[in-house]
């Protein structure tokens, strides 16, 4: 899937001025790839996703799925791709295994080619397969939403937000299944709310703030980027402020030190940079005891949030990009890290 400076305006109500839901966006997702799309409530996510399956109009830009552009081969773009929208859309009076065949019929898979039971029982449905959608839980319906965008086996699957609101368990599962998905050969984009989703699940990860991609990124080099930890030791007398020698850049390179309780002393910290046992010294030449310790790496959360929370300029780049393009040709563009 490939998307090149893709807008999105909405149509303003009477009393706003219309605003972009997406700004300029390039974004290309490999074939066989297991894609995370991120970004807080409103950031455009459903947008960008509801644009690939033909649900929502561009206002410009290209478009193309499974190689194909989206305003030329409209009705074999909606063939390649399964989508999961956010919103259930289940009719209640159906079961599951009805949904899924006229589903099926609808998307023109003859009935020796269907597959629901085998569907169901992926989705962990397959008991429920003879009732009444409307006596399914919230998380049932949001699987049965899953399985009805298998129905025609596609190459593309699209998930906007499937484990919303599914227990551990069962999200767990769907995980499962979703890698076995992906391990056959179907691209995945999905987008999630659960940064530990994304984490165990994505081989890349997009960021999209304010209707711009803020960042976009191998998963491993995401997590890489910061690659800061904390050290918090806790001390068995107070302190009043950090000892100098400290506060001063002694103790290795680019580490802070702070103190945000009298008894804990905090270092950040590049591993690479910083060893634990210089740190460790630093605290012993100040003769102080250490009655306890313990670590912290950064995880996709930090990034996410030190993203999303830096503010942003004209052109969409934010702190976290700052003197890191990626040096294609000296294009300095938003979305490279
Ligand atoms: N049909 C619509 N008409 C007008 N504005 C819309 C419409 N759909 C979305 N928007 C606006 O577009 C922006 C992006 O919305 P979008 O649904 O794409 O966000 P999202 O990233 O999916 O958020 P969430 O995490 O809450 O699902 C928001 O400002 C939203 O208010
Ligand atoms: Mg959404």
């Amino acid at each position: 899937m490939e998307a090149v400076g893709l807008n999105k305006t909405y149509a303003a109500a009477s009393h706003a001025a219309p605003r972009p839901a997406l700004s300029d966006v390039d974004l290309a997702i490999h074939r066989g790839s297991l894609f995370g799309l991120l970004g807080p409530n409103g950031a455009g996510k459903s947008t960008f996703i509801n644009i690939l399956a033909g649900l929502t109009r561009k206002s410009s830009g290209l478009v193309k799925v499974w190689g194909m552009d989206i305003d030329i081969d409209h009705r074999r773009v909606r063939a390649a791709i399964g989508v999961v929208p956010q919103e259930l859309n289940i009719d209640p009076f159906f079961t599951p295994f009805e949904l899924l065949e006229i589903h099926a019929g609808l998307y023109g898979v003859p009935t020796a080619r269907r597959r629901t039971l085998e569907i169901l029982e992926a989705v962990g449905l397959l008991d429920k397969a003879e009732a009444y959608a409307r006596t399914l839980s919230g998380g049932m319906r949001r699987r049965l939403m899953v399985a009805k965008a298998l129905v025609h086996t596609p190459p593309v699957l699209v998930l906007d937000e499937p484990t919303a609101g599914v227990d551990i368990d069962l999200r767990r599962q769907l995980w499962a299944h979703v890698r076995e998905l992906n391990a056959r050969g179907v691209t995945i984009l999905l987008t999630t709310h659960y940064l530990e989703e994304a984490e165990q699940l994505c081989d890349r990860i997009a960021i999209i703030h304010h209707g711009r991609l803020a960042a976009c990124d191998t998963t491993e080099a995401m997590l890489r980027r910061i690659g800061e930890k904390e050290l918090a030791i806790l001390l068995d007398r107070d302190l009043r402020t950090v000892p100098p020698a400290m506060a001063q850049g002694g103790v290795g390179a680019a580490c802070t030190v702070s103190l945000p309780a009298p008894r804990r002393l905090l270092f950040r910290y590049r591993p690479a940079q910083t060893s634990i046992a210089e740190i460790l010294d630093a605290v012993a030449a100040e003769g102080l005891t250490i009655a306890d310790l313990s670590t912290e790496e950064t995880d996709l959360e930090d990034i996410f949030l030190q993203i999303t929370h830096a503010p942003l300029d004209e052109g969409g780049e934010n702190e976290a990009d700052k003197g890191t393009d990626a040096g294609d040709g000296g294009d300095a563009h938003p979305m490279v890290l």
